[in-house]
């Protein structure tokens, strides 16, 4: 996937580094006025500092400054920090996909589709 973003003409990555470690990334995709986060993560042990909400809105504010008027993403109905991350950020749930990603088990889970205006 980061090979494809990375030749992709309409794709964004933004890695989060502290002396040569990396932090946190994230990928975009943008055409014209919508853009779409792809992936998002902080790197486990620096988890719950605040980096995800500073990388966020970087993205956030890089995507409104390239033209985009909306961000898009989905994220698993269970990942509750990365809801409230978004929500805290003004994304709002518009839509649900039932039973959208797979569980290690087998099982189903949904996927929560949020938008923001920039
Ligand atoms: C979701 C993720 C990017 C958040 O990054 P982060 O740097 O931990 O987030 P922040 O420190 O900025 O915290 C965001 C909010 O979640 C809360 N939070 C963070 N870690 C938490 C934890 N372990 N338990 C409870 N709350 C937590 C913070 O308190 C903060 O809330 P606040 O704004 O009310 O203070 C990160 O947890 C992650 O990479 N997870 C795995 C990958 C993933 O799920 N990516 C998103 C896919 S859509």
């Amino acid at each position: 996937m980061y090979a494809g973003s990375l030749a992709s003409e309409h794709d964004t990555i933004w890695l989060m580094q502290q002396d040569n470690v990396l932090l946190g990334a994230a990928v975009l995709m943008q055409v014209l006025d919508e853009a779409h986060l792809q992936n998002f993560f902080i790197h486990a042990s620096h988890q719950g500092q605040g980096l995800g909400g500073q990388l966020l809105r970087h993205v956030q504010q890089q995507a409104r400054q390239q033209g985009a008027s909306s961000l898009f993403l989905e994220v698993r109905a269970s990942n509750s920090i990365a809801l409230q991350l978004y929500q805290r950020a003004g994304f709002t749930q518009y839509s649900t996909r039932k039973a959208y990603y797979r569980q290690p088990d087998g099982s189903r889970e949904d996927a929560i589709l949020m938008k923001a205006d920039l």
